[in-house]
Formats: structure tokens, sequence, C-alpha cells
């Protein structure tokens, strides 16, 4: 098989008080100017001079309190408990940095899709053609109660309502053709060319929305659309939109199943699956030689508290689990109603063995709040490159969403050890080929549709 030349690096950031370990920000080097705008331009600074791709922010609407109706164990213990808008942190970052891409997550059911259209639509254009929009669905009650409503969604029907946002979405960023903008000054004056300009007119069984939109097109076209759908319906929703697929896998050979299954949905639903780039979360904890990254390993391990893994589960699964002893399993009726990520909840399942695991089952099973919830490459900047390379050239990722153990060290650890690495290799590219995320990330640059047509 040829061997594979450009991996794509994400940076897996939070708007919040902590990295993805939630317990990071008691880590002795963790930086506490998490508030500050000049915090995040830092990490982007250092990012791009590790060339990653793009720094992504995941988003929750709501702090962790479902695990016994209690957001007290959140606040004072840090779980999660700050989450900023990150769409001005994504402007700062933009503007301190001239190659990195800059994502965000902004949520289907809980937004309208004329506002979010229009929110990253300006921000690609003020940050030259480098955004990305992760569309999620969200996961929980204590989201729909921040947002006006008494519960959240179905899953299903929320990626039913998504089909419909995205499609609204895509259709306001289709609307002005490429060369619609004018501006000509000379005599009487023409600002735009109005056969240009397209209404959109949508009328969804869930939206609505009449145009014009009122944001001409970026650099690269509009916004790269990510997605992280796990479940069948997710998955099916990822097919058809995403460009950039964040797909969860814990080992080598599973990976390696689902990326062939996910590029298959990509070419069912009629896309081409070179178009569209994998890449699953990880965290990688480098060190001068291997014994000092088992080290810092150990330190990480050390910091999450009991309380971490109930409180994060109970908003991921949108489920209380406060009402069982660590050993009472749950009933099957309160396995259906988990209305979170049910991909989480079949997994724990499969894995107990059981259709009714015990909350003990999703704690150790899940490893949810420490950084075993996801697989961890760790060891000298050989080992790191050496798993990487494996997943890479195993055909399981196109790339890799490294979160952070802590911040903003480990990304400093990892550009000055596994970059210089992973680019002695040929691996990954030395410097970024264009201006866009698009052109840098090798995806197509969408032709304006001008009136778009529903297609569903
Ligand atoms: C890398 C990654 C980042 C994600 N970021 C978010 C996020 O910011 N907000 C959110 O509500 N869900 C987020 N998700 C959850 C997914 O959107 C999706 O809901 C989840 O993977 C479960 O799949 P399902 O919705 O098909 O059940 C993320 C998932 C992954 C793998």
């Amino acid at each position: 098989m040829t061997r594979r030349t450009d991996m794509t690096l994400i940076a897996f950031l939070q708007a919040q008080n902590c990295s993805n370990l939630p317990a990071s920000w008691r880590h002795p080097e963790a930086m506490p100017d998490f508030l500050t705008a000049e915090h995040y331009m830092r990490i982007a600074r250092t990012l791009e001079e590790g060339k990653f791709h793009l720094a992504f922010f995941d988003d929750r609407l709501a702090m962790p309190d479902i695990y016994g109706d209690d957001y007290r164990t959140s606040v004072k213990y840090g779980i999660r408990a700050v989450k900023m808008d990150l769409i001005p942190l994504l402007t700062a970052m933009g503007l301190a940095t001239r190659h990195l891409g800059l994502g965000g997550t902004y949520s289907t059911t809980y937004y309208e899709p004329f506002h979010v259209a229009r929110t990253f639509a300006t921000l690609d254009l003020m940050i030259g053609g480098r955004a990305a929009w992760n569309v999620v669905t969200s996961l929980n009650d204590s989201e729909a109660l921040n947002m006006g409503q008494t519960e959240h969604p179905p899953h299903d029907l929320r990626y039913d309502r998504a089909d419909e946002f995205i499609e609204c979405v895509l259709g306001h960023w289709h609307s002005w053709e490429d060369d619609a903008l004018v501006v000509d000054r000379r005599a009487g004056g023409v600002f735009a060319d109005p056969d240009k300009v397209h209404r959109l007119d949508y009328e969804g069984r869930y939206f609505r929305s009449r145009g014009p939109f009122t944001v001409p097109r970026s650099a690269q076209g509009h916004p790269v659309v990510i997605q992280a759908g796990q479940s069948g319906r997710g998955k099916q929703f990822a097919a058809r939109w995403g460009e950039l697929v964040f797909a969860s896998y814990k080992t080598l050979a599973s990976g390696q199943a689902q990326y062939k299954e996910l590029k298959a949905a990509v070419a069912a639903a009629g896309r081409d699956p070179d178009a569209v780039r994998i890449a699953p979360p990880v965290y990688a904890v480098v060190g001068e030689t291997r014994a000092i990254a088992r080290d810092k390993l150990a330190v990480l391990d050390a910091l999450a508290q009991p309380e971490d893994a109930l409180s994060l589960l109970g908003e991921l699964l949108n489920f209380d689990f406060s009402r069982h002893g660590l050993d009472d399993p749950l009933t099957e009726g309160e396995m259906a109603s988990i209305s979170g990520q049910q991909a989480l909840r079949d997994c724990v399942a499969k894995e107990a063995g059981t259709p009714t695991p015990t909350p003990r089952h999703f704690i150790e099973l899940s490893k949810r709040g420490t950084v075993h919830e996801m697989p961890v490459f760790c060891g000298s900047a050989t080992d790191v490159a050496d798993e990487m390379e494996a997943w890479y050239q195993g055909h399981a990722c196109d790339g890799f969403v490294v979160a952070a153990t802590h911040r903003p060290g480990a990304y400093e650890d990892f550009t000055r050890y596994v970059v210089p690495e992973l680019q002695r290799r040929g691996v990954y590219h030395k410097d970024y080929k264009g201006t866009t995320l698009r052109e840098n990330l090798g995806l197509p640059r969408p032709v304006a549709r001008g009136t778009p047509k529903r297609t569903i």
C-alpha cells in the first residue's frame, strides 16, 4: 500500500476552566489565566508553530448538574463549571495567527439556523477563510432548561431536525454567488449584483428562514462542516454532511473497521470519500524519555476525584445515577430512557455483557473523567509517533484530534517533541499549503449553488 504523507492534526480545546481532562485545572503546570484572551492566543501560536491544521472547541450549554440535581459539586470541584461562548475566543485566536484553522461547536437543537449561519460566516470572513463549525445536537436536559425548554428532545428526532437545520444553513451560505459583490463607486454606484444574491425561502417541518442572507462568501466559500455522530443515526448524519468527521474508537482494529464503514457510508450518501477527513480523539503524553512520560501520566492519573465520573456521566448520558447504588443495575426502562450519548450507553452494555449495567460498570468501562476515556499515546517522541503512524498508515484514520491533558503545556510538549518526529518521517506537513482551512485540509472549495433547492 502507498505510504501516506498528509496526516491531519486538530487540537481539541475547551473554552473552560480545564482541558478535556476536567481535573486538569489542578495540574501544577496548568496556567490559571483561562479567563483571558491571551491564554487562548498563546495556545493558538503554539499550535501554529506545530503546523496544526485546526484548533477546535467543544461546547455544552450547561454545567454538569444532573447527578443528584446538584450544581454545587461541579462548581466546588471545577468539574467543567465554566463554559464561555467560543466565538470571541476563536476570533482572538484567529487574529493571533495566519494559517491555523479555527473551529467551534454550535447546537442545532438550541439555536436558529440563520443565527448560526451568520455567526460562522462572519467568523470565516474575519479570519480569512479558516473557520469550521462542529454541528452537534446537544446532550441533556440542563441545556434544555437553560435554553427555555423543559426537556432535551429524543435522540433521533434531534437528528431529523439537524438535517433541516444544516440544509438551511448551507442554503444561506450558498445564496451569495462568489462574484456577487461589485463595490463599484463610479457614477451611481453598484454595490452588489442583485441577480447573484438569492433568497432562500426555506420551509421545513422544523425550521423556516426566508433570507436573503446578509453575509457574502468567504475565501474558502463557507466554513468547513465538522460532525461527530457515533450512533447509527448519528453516523448516517455525519456521512451525509461532515467534511471533517470525529470518530471515537479505542483500538487500532476497531478504528480500521469504523473508518472503512464510515467511508463506505459517505460513498453511499453520494459523496466523495476522499473529500471527508476522519480523525479520532486521543491524548498524547510525551516526555524526553519513556520513563519521564510515564511519570507525567502518573501525575495526571492522580488528579481526578471520585465526584468527577458520575457528574460527567450524568451530563453526557442525560441520566441521574444518584438514584442507584454503585452496584445496583439500571432497569431496561432506564437504559432506554438515556437520551444523551447513546453510543456510549450501548458500548458499556456490550462490554459489561448485560443489557442492564450498574453505575460501577459505567464508571469503570467508560473511564469518564480520566485520561483513559480516550486512547492515550504515552512515551518518548518516537513511541508516540509510532502509535500515530500505525493508526494512520493502517487506515484507521486520516489524522487525530489531539486532546490536551493540561493547558497550555500539553500542546507545548507535543509541538516540541512529536511534531518534528512526524515531520522527519514525512507523514506530516512541514508547512501550510495554502491560506484557507480548506486548502490546508485538502478539501474542495464548494461552488455557490445560487438558488438552493430543498432536498429533504
Ligand atoms: C471529538 C468529539 C467532540 C464532540 N464535541 C461535542 C460538543 O462539543 N458538544 C456536544 O454536544 N457533543 C459533542 N460530541 C458528541 C457528538 O456530537 C455525538 O453526539 C456523540 O459522538 C454521540 O453520537 P450520537 O449523537 O450519534 O449518539 C463530540 C464527540 C466527539 C467524538
